[in-house]
Protein backbone atom coordinates (compact mmCIF):
# COMPACT_ATOMS: atom_id res chain seq x y z
CA UNK A 1 0.00 0.00 0.00
CA UNK A 2 1.30 3.28 -0.85
CA UNK A 3 1.21 6.40 0.52
CA UNK A 4 -1.63 8.70 -1.02
CA UNK A 5 -1.01 12.57 -1.20
CA UNK A 6 -2.21 15.14 -3.61
CA UNK A 7 0.05 15.87 -6.43
CA UNK A 8 2.30 18.88 -5.85
CA UNK A 9 1.13 20.49 -9.35
CA UNK A 10 -2.29 21.41 -8.98
CA UNK A 11 -4.17 23.62 -11.51
CA UNK A 12 -5.20 26.62 -10.02
CA UNK A 13 -9.14 26.18 -10.11
CA UNK A 14 -11.58 23.69 -11.71
CA UNK A 15 -14.92 23.95 -12.50
CA UNK A 16 -17.74 21.66 -14.04
CA UNK A 17 -18.30 21.75 -17.73
CA UNK A 18 -22.33 22.70 -17.91
CA UNK A 19 -23.54 19.21 -18.25
CA UNK A 20 -21.69 17.62 -15.44
CA UNK A 21 -22.55 20.81 -13.72
CA UNK A 22 -26.53 19.61 -14.64
CA UNK A 23 -25.63 16.50 -13.73
CA UNK A 24 -24.34 16.90 -10.21
CA UNK A 25 -27.38 19.18 -9.52
CA UNK A 26 -29.67 16.14 -10.67
CA UNK A 27 -27.27 13.64 -8.36
CA UNK A 28 -27.34 15.94 -4.80
CA UNK A 29 -31.34 15.92 -5.36
CA UNK A 30 -31.69 12.69 -5.54
CA UNK A 31 -30.34 12.38 -1.88
CA UNK A 32 -33.17 13.20 1.32
CA UNK A 33 -32.80 16.96 2.86
CA UNK A 34 -29.62 17.03 5.06
CA UNK A 35 -27.80 13.64 3.15
CA UNK A 36 -26.64 15.87 0.59
CA UNK A 37 -22.59 13.98 1.77
CA UNK A 38 -24.10 10.76 0.41
CA UNK A 39 -23.30 11.95 -2.93
CA UNK A 40 -19.25 12.47 -2.68
CA UNK A 41 -18.14 9.78 -4.21
CA UNK A 42 -20.27 9.90 -7.67
CA UNK A 43 -19.68 13.32 -7.41
CA UNK A 44 -15.76 13.03 -7.22
CA UNK A 45 -15.36 10.37 -10.27
CA UNK A 46 -17.26 12.67 -12.19
CA UNK A 47 -14.42 15.51 -11.36
CA UNK A 48 -12.09 12.96 -12.11
CA UNK A 49 -13.69 11.43 -15.40
CA UNK A 50 -13.69 15.61 -16.59
CA UNK A 51 -9.99 16.11 -15.52
CA UNK A 52 -8.46 13.49 -17.48
CA UNK A 53 -8.79 10.64 -14.97
CA UNK A 54 -7.22 12.17 -12.01
CA UNK A 55 -8.65 14.20 -9.61
CA UNK A 56 -7.24 17.97 -8.89
CA UNK A 57 -7.56 19.41 -5.81
CA UNK A 58 -9.24 22.75 -6.61
CA UNK A 59 -12.09 19.84 -7.50
CA UNK A 60 -11.84 18.30 -3.90
CA UNK A 61 -12.49 21.80 -2.25
CA UNK A 62 -15.75 22.58 -5.03
CA UNK A 63 -17.01 19.12 -4.39
CA UNK A 64 -16.95 19.95 -0.21
CA UNK A 65 -18.85 23.01 -1.24
CA UNK A 66 -21.19 21.47 -3.59
CA UNK A 67 -22.29 19.38 -0.63
CA UNK A 68 -21.54 21.68 2.58
CA UNK A 69 -18.82 19.23 3.83
CA UNK A 70 -15.53 20.17 5.38
CA UNK A 71 -12.72 20.06 3.05
CA UNK A 72 -10.62 17.50 5.19
CA UNK A 73 -13.86 15.37 4.95
CA UNK A 74 -13.77 15.01 0.75
CA UNK A 75 -10.08 15.14 0.90
CA UNK A 76 -10.20 11.67 3.24
CA UNK A 77 -12.52 9.96 0.63
CA UNK A 78 -10.29 10.90 -2.17
CA UNK A 79 -7.22 9.98 -0.53
CA UNK A 80 -8.81 6.57 0.75
CA UNK A 81 -9.93 5.08 -2.18
CA UNK A 82 -7.56 3.78 -4.87
CA UNK A 83 -10.49 4.67 -7.38
CA UNK A 84 -9.66 8.46 -6.94
CA UNK A 85 -6.10 9.01 -8.56
CA UNK A 86 -4.08 12.12 -7.11
CA UNK A 87 -1.91 13.07 -9.94
CA UNK A 88 -1.79 12.77 -13.74
CA UNK A 89 -2.16 9.14 -15.45
CA UNK A 90 -1.61 7.19 -18.52
CA UNK A 91 -3.82 9.18 -21.59
CA UNK A 92 -4.72 5.76 -22.70
CA UNK A 93 -4.39 3.54 -19.48
CA UNK A 94 -3.92 3.14 -15.80
CA UNK A 95 -3.01 -0.04 -14.69
CA UNK A 96 -4.18 -0.84 -11.24
CA UNK A 97 -2.11 -4.00 -10.15
CA UNK A 98 -3.69 -6.14 -7.24
CA UNK A 99 -1.19 -7.09 -4.69
CA UNK A 100 -3.30 -8.98 -2.65
CA UNK A 101 -2.37 -12.19 -1.22
CA UNK A 102 -4.54 -14.18 -3.70
CA UNK A 103 -3.55 -12.76 -6.47
CA UNK A 104 -0.01 -12.26 -4.89
CA UNK A 105 0.05 -16.27 -4.62
CA UNK A 106 -0.66 -16.35 -8.06
CA UNK A 107 1.39 -14.30 -9.98
CA UNK A 108 0.84 -10.69 -9.54
CA UNK A 109 4.71 -10.21 -8.99
CA UNK A 110 5.70 -10.72 -12.40
CA UNK A 111 2.21 -8.55 -13.53
CA UNK A 112 4.16 -5.86 -11.50
CA UNK A 113 7.33 -6.84 -13.43
CA UNK A 114 5.37 -6.50 -16.72
CA UNK A 115 4.09 -2.59 -15.72
CA UNK A 116 7.95 -1.96 -14.84
CA UNK A 117 8.97 -2.82 -18.12
CA UNK A 118 6.45 -1.57 -20.39
CA UNK A 119 5.25 1.53 -18.71
CA UNK A 120 7.95 2.80 -15.98
CA UNK A 121 10.27 1.27 -13.60
CA UNK A 122 8.58 2.94 -10.95
CA UNK A 123 4.55 3.15 -10.24
CA UNK A 124 2.72 6.54 -10.08
CA UNK A 125 5.49 7.95 -13.39
CA UNK A 126 3.98 8.14 -16.51
CA UNK A 127 5.74 6.09 -19.48
CA UNK A 128 7.94 7.89 -21.84
CA UNK A 129 4.89 8.62 -24.12
CA UNK A 130 2.77 9.42 -21.09
CA UNK A 131 -0.07 7.44 -22.91
CA UNK A 132 0.31 4.65 -19.61
CA UNK A 133 0.99 4.47 -15.79
CA UNK A 134 0.70 1.90 -13.28
CA UNK A 135 0.67 1.02 -9.21
CA UNK A 136 -0.10 -1.33 -7.10
CA UNK A 137 -3.54 -2.04 -5.17
CA UNK A 138 -5.80 -3.62 -2.38
CA UNK A 139 -8.10 -6.19 -3.13
CA UNK A 140 -10.53 -5.20 -6.02
CA UNK A 141 -13.09 -8.25 -5.11
CA UNK A 142 -12.06 -10.41 -8.26
CA UNK A 143 -9.59 -12.84 -6.59
CA UNK A 144 -11.87 -15.86 -7.54
CA UNK A 145 -10.15 -14.72 -10.98
CA UNK A 146 -6.66 -13.77 -9.24
CA UNK A 147 -4.08 -12.26 -10.48
CA UNK A 148 -5.97 -9.27 -12.19
CA UNK A 149 -5.58 -5.62 -13.13
CA UNK A 150 -8.17 -2.61 -13.33
CA UNK A 151 -7.90 -0.10 -16.01
CA UNK A 152 -10.54 2.80 -15.19
CA UNK A 153 -13.38 0.72 -14.74
CA UNK A 154 -12.72 -2.89 -16.13
CA UNK A 155 -10.93 -5.37 -15.03
CA UNK A 156 -8.68 -8.00 -16.67
CA UNK A 157 -8.77 -11.75 -14.96
CA UNK A 158 -6.86 -14.84 -14.82
CA UNK A 159 -3.67 -13.07 -16.68
CA UNK A 160 -0.36 -14.22 -17.09
CA UNK A 161 2.19 -11.82 -17.96
CA UNK A 162 1.87 -12.67 -21.39
CA UNK A 163 -1.41 -12.19 -21.33
CA UNK A 164 -1.13 -8.72 -19.82
CA UNK A 165 1.33 -7.72 -21.95
CA UNK A 166 -1.39 -8.66 -24.72
CA UNK A 167 -3.84 -6.29 -22.32
CA UNK A 168 -1.33 -3.37 -22.82
CA UNK A 169 -0.77 -3.55 -26.61
CA UNK A 170 -4.34 -3.37 -26.90
CA UNK A 171 -4.91 -0.27 -25.17
CA UNK A 172 -1.96 1.37 -26.89
CA UNK A 173 -3.81 0.14 -30.39
CA UNK A 174 -7.09 1.61 -29.20
CA UNK A 175 -8.43 -2.23 -29.26
CA UNK A 176 -8.34 -2.99 -25.86
CA UNK A 177 -9.42 -6.85 -25.24
CA UNK A 178 -12.78 -7.50 -23.86
CA UNK A 179 -12.89 -7.25 -19.86
CA UNK A 180 -13.28 -10.30 -17.82
CA UNK A 181 -11.71 -13.74 -17.75
CA UNK A 182 -8.74 -13.66 -20.29
CA UNK A 183 -9.03 -17.15 -20.68
CA UNK A 184 -11.93 -18.16 -21.63
CA UNK A 185 -13.99 -18.84 -18.36
CA UNK A 186 -17.37 -17.37 -17.02
CA UNK A 187 -17.13 -15.01 -14.33
CA UNK A 188 -15.34 -17.22 -11.60
CA UNK A 189 -16.57 -20.73 -12.98
CA UNK A 190 -14.18 -23.42 -12.39
CA UNK A 191 -10.87 -23.62 -15.17
CA UNK A 192 -11.27 -26.69 -16.90
CA UNK A 193 -14.99 -27.16 -16.91
CA UNK A 194 -17.20 -28.60 -14.12
CA UNK A 195 -15.82 -31.52 -11.76
CA UNK A 196 -18.98 -31.41 -9.27
CA UNK A 197 -22.65 -32.03 -9.79
CA UNK A 198 -21.90 -33.46 -12.68
CA UNK A 199 -24.87 -36.36 -12.48
CA UNK A 200 -27.54 -36.13 -15.43
CA UNK A 201 -29.83 -37.38 -13.34
CA UNK A 202 -29.67 -34.47 -11.52
CA UNK A 203 -30.86 -32.32 -14.37
CA UNK A 204 -33.75 -32.86 -16.02
CA UNK A 205 -34.78 -29.93 -17.43
CA UNK A 206 -36.89 -28.24 -14.60
CA UNK A 207 -34.91 -26.54 -11.78
CA UNK A 208 -36.06 -29.73 -9.24
CA UNK A 209 -35.01 -32.30 -11.92
CA UNK A 210 -35.45 -35.45 -11.62
CA UNK A 211 -35.45 -35.20 -7.92
CA UNK A 212 -38.65 -34.26 -8.45
CA UNK A 213 -40.38 -37.56 -9.42
CA UNK A 214 -38.46 -39.34 -7.00
CA UNK A 215 -39.75 -37.69 -4.30
CA UNK A 216 -43.27 -37.97 -5.51
CA UNK A 217 -43.36 -41.90 -5.99
CA UNK A 218 -41.81 -41.78 -2.45
CA UNK A 219 -44.86 -39.87 -1.09
CA UNK A 220 -47.22 -42.48 -3.02
CA UNK A 221 -45.71 -45.10 -1.81
CA UNK A 222 -45.63 -44.32 1.66
CA UNK A 223 -49.17 -43.08 1.38
CA UNK A 224 -50.51 -46.76 -0.35
CA UNK A 225 -48.35 -48.55 2.28
CA UNK A 226 -50.16 -46.41 5.26
CA UNK A 227 -53.40 -46.90 3.69
CA UNK A 228 -52.75 -50.63 3.32
CA UNK A 229 -51.78 -50.77 7.31
CA UNK A 230 -54.73 -49.03 8.35
CA UNK A 231 -56.56 -51.50 6.11
CA UNK A 232 -55.01 -54.57 7.73
CA UNK A 233 -55.73 -53.03 11.39
CA UNK A 234 -59.53 -52.66 10.60
CA UNK A 235 -60.08 -56.22 9.03
CA UNK A 236 -58.26 -57.12 12.65
S1 LIG B 1 -6.85 -10.32 -3.93
FE1 LIG B 1 -6.66 -9.58 -5.94
S2 LIG B 1 -8.72 -9.16 -6.47
FE2 LIG B 1 -8.87 -9.80 -4.42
Amino acid sequence: MSVRRLHPDQPNSFAFTAENEAWAAATIAKYPAGKQASAVIPLLMRAQEQHANWLPEPAIRLVADKLGMAYIRVYEVATFYTQFQLGPVGSKAHVQVCGTTPCMLRGAEALKDVCRQKIHKDQFHLSADGAFSWEEVECAGTCANAPMVQIFADTYEDLTPELLEKVIDGYAKGTPPKPGSQIGRVASSPEGGFTALTDPSLYDGSTIGSWQKRLTEADAKSAAATAAAAAAEKKA
